[in-house]
């Protein structure tokens, strides 16, 4: 027997689909009671619910069902008699009448009533009753969207020529950054695996190995502290091209975002545009711009080349940014909390000037700046009566984060009230900040990632103004995904390893299990990923992705359903060589 869609050999129907075509019908749904209500002495109704919405039954009130109770219910559907349309309801023209009940199973009352709203219920409780959470219509669609999205996905790689390749979950320790979970070797005690904190090594060996084109909707693990965007195990969509420029590869991954969109929203989103990640730091401070508002950050440094006000003359970059009308709501307690949370960033200061309705400025510093400097502070700003200006002098880097930050606290609507703004940033610097113990360069993103062929001239005069061919994919100050076009030849990699000081026996020792391959040909080749969880989330209109997992952990990374992680035997450990050292106190 093949079974429809929705139909089975226990149902006729879904619930949520009944409807006045359906009237006269003798129709059988099954679902868990959403609620009862008694109606006279004979007589009751029952909200039945299955994923597709809720149909009202009217059954003998002498059965016995309540509140989750499983129930299967065969009848007559009936149009609901004048002024009892419900028109809340998808099925509010109709009811279920001359009902014939089957309990399938009876439940006990559940902790929280199913149609709570999640803010009313504490999530730790909501976790533990996870199985009963995904009953509730908000958890069910944002599963159903996470699974449009990921069939999305997988249509669309598919259709450009990826080839879907599944990489392994026990794998050597790699050098991406975040911390590893470890995993002890019983055979070889002492020894671990890690797990994966995304397939990058073995992606590029597929390029090496012919793939052309891989894909994978891969889980990737890491040991960091969780917030709203981060979980220690995540999804991704990862992929790998070979032969490509940095163009090939956003547009492939374009392709795939834009059909996960439009999979939910209905709404085919405009091309992706693009811009520098210079660009996004001047005019947004961060590298993960939130284009869904303006308050852009304005350059003021040349305003100020000869100033008397101590606090910004011979700053290295002055910015400022414009919070629109928001100057009377700005009373000192609310200037002082902005002030230390610049400060808490690494600010010297914070400067606020509010506008008057004469257009002039009002701030303790204004006695500092000359009558020439306010006006042109107004003009570059361009700011009105009523705003409140903010600025920080500093180096460029401390101007852009502190301003960047302040303009998302106060400019950044939530998340679910859109639109979608995707944007690329592309052209990431290729090393960032010096390491404290080395006094050597950084990667920016690891030192597998092709210097910008046009700053190969100053690699080793100025490495740190080379650019990288290294890019990110960010919706509404989400960062969505990175990836790069890698280094494929030895000459250009040991440049790269010379100038984050790793000598080539240290490369040799720390990557050699990934650098040996490429000597037998590697084509040239350039991938990305991007968070599912992250993409999922932002289109569900969810401020944190838990809410697009079936089985999230909490905040401090425990399970309440399942209680993990939870203590080992010692047995257990015996067989691996692993000794619990008591608590230090
Ligand atoms: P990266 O480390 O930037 O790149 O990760 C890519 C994307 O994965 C998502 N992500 C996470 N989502 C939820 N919880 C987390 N803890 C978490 N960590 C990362 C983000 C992020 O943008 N191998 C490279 C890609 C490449 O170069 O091809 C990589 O993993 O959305
Ligand atoms: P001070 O001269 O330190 O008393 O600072 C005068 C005002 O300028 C205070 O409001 C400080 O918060 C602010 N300020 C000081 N240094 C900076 C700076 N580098 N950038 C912006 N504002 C600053």
């Amino acid at each position: 027997m093949t079974i429809s869609k929705r139909q089975t050999s226990m149902r006729t129907h879904m619930c949520g689909e009944i409807g006045t075509s359906d009237i006269g019908q003798t129709v059988t749904v099954c679902g868990w009671v959403a609620k009862r209500r008694e109606h006279g002495d004979k007589l009751a109704f029952v909200d039945l619910r299955d994923y597709s919405g809720i149909v009202q039954c009217v059954i003998d009130n002498a059965v016995d069902v309540r509140s989750e109770y499983v129930v299967k219910i065969t009848g007559v559907v009936r149009p609901r008699p004048e002024g009892t349309v419900n028109v809340n309801l998808s099925t509010g023209e109709v009811e279920i009448g001359e009902c014939v009940v089957e309990v399938l199973r009876s439940a006990e009352p559940p902790p929280f009533p199913v149609d709570a709203r999640a803010d009313d219920v504490d999530e730790n409780v909501r976790l533990q009753y996870r199985y009963i959470d995904i009953r509730r219509e908000r958890m069910q669609k944002n599963l159903r969207t996470r699974a449009k999205v990921n069939s999305a996905v997988r249509t669309a790689m598919e259709s450009q020529g990826f080839v879907e390749v599944e990489t392994p979950m026990l794998v050597p320790s790699t050098p991406e950054g975040a911390r590893e979970f470890l995993v002890p070797s019983r055979k070889e005690p002492g020894s671990f695996y890690a797990l994966p904190q995304s397939p990058q090594l073995f992606k590029q060996l597929l390029m090496v190995a012919g793939i052309d084109r891989y894909y994978q909707i891969a889980r990737c693990l890491r040991d960091e502290d969780l917030r709203a965007d981060r979980q220690y195990e995540f999804m991704q969509l990862d992929a790998e091209m070979s032969f490509v420029n940095q163009d090939d590869v956003l547009a492939a991954i374009s392709t795939a975002v834009i059909a996960a969109a439009e999979s939910v929203t209905g709404v085919k989103p405009d091309p992706i545009q693009q811009i520098t990640w210079r660009e996004a730091m001047e005019r947004f401070g961060v590298d993960k711009p939130d284009l869904r508002f303006g308050m852009e950050l304005t350059e003021l440094t040349s305003i100020f080349s000869s100033t008397e006000f101590k606090a910004f003359a011979g700053a290295e970059s002055i910015k400022g940014i414009r919070v629109e009308g928001k100057a009377e709501e700005f009373g000192r307690n609310k200037l002082d909390a902005l002030t230390d949370r610049a400060k808490k960033m690494g600010a010297k200061g914070l400067v606020w000037l509010k506008v008057a309705t004469d257009g002039t400025l009002e701030s303790p510093v204004v006695k500092f700046l000359s009558a020439d400097e306010q006006s042109q502070l107004i003009s570059s700003l361009q700011a009105k009566a009523g705003d409140l200006l903010l600025i920080v002098a500093d180096e460029w880097s401390m101007t852009c984060e502190v301003l960047g930050t302040l303009r998302n606290d106060l400019g950044r609507p939530p998340v679910h009230q859109g639109p979608y703004r995707y944007v690329w940033v592309t052209e990431f610097p290729l090393f960032v900040g010096v390491d404290k113990e080395t006094g050597q360069p950084k990667p920016g993103h690891h030192p597998f990632c092709q210097p910008h062929p046009d700053d190969l001239d100053k690699f080793e005069s100025d490495p740190m103004s080379v650019r990288s061919l290294a890019y990110d994919l960010v919706l509404n100050g989400w960062e969505l995904g990175s990836g790069s076009i890698r280094i494929h030849e030895p000459e250009m990699q040991r440049r790269v390893f010379t100038a984050l000081g790793i000598s080539e026996d240290e490369a040799n020792r720390k990557f050699g299990f990934f650098l040996k391959p490429f000597t037998y040909g590697a084509p040239p080749h350039g991938g990305f990923a991007f968070g599912l969880d992250r993409l999922v989330a932002i289109l569900a209109g969810e401020e944190n992705i838990r809410e697009v997992i079936a089985f999230p952990k909490t905040q401090s990374g425990q399970d309440p359903m399942t209680n993990a992680p939870t203590r080992a035997e010692n047995k257990q450990l015996d067989e691996l060589g692993i000794r619990v050292l008591p608590p230090k106190v």
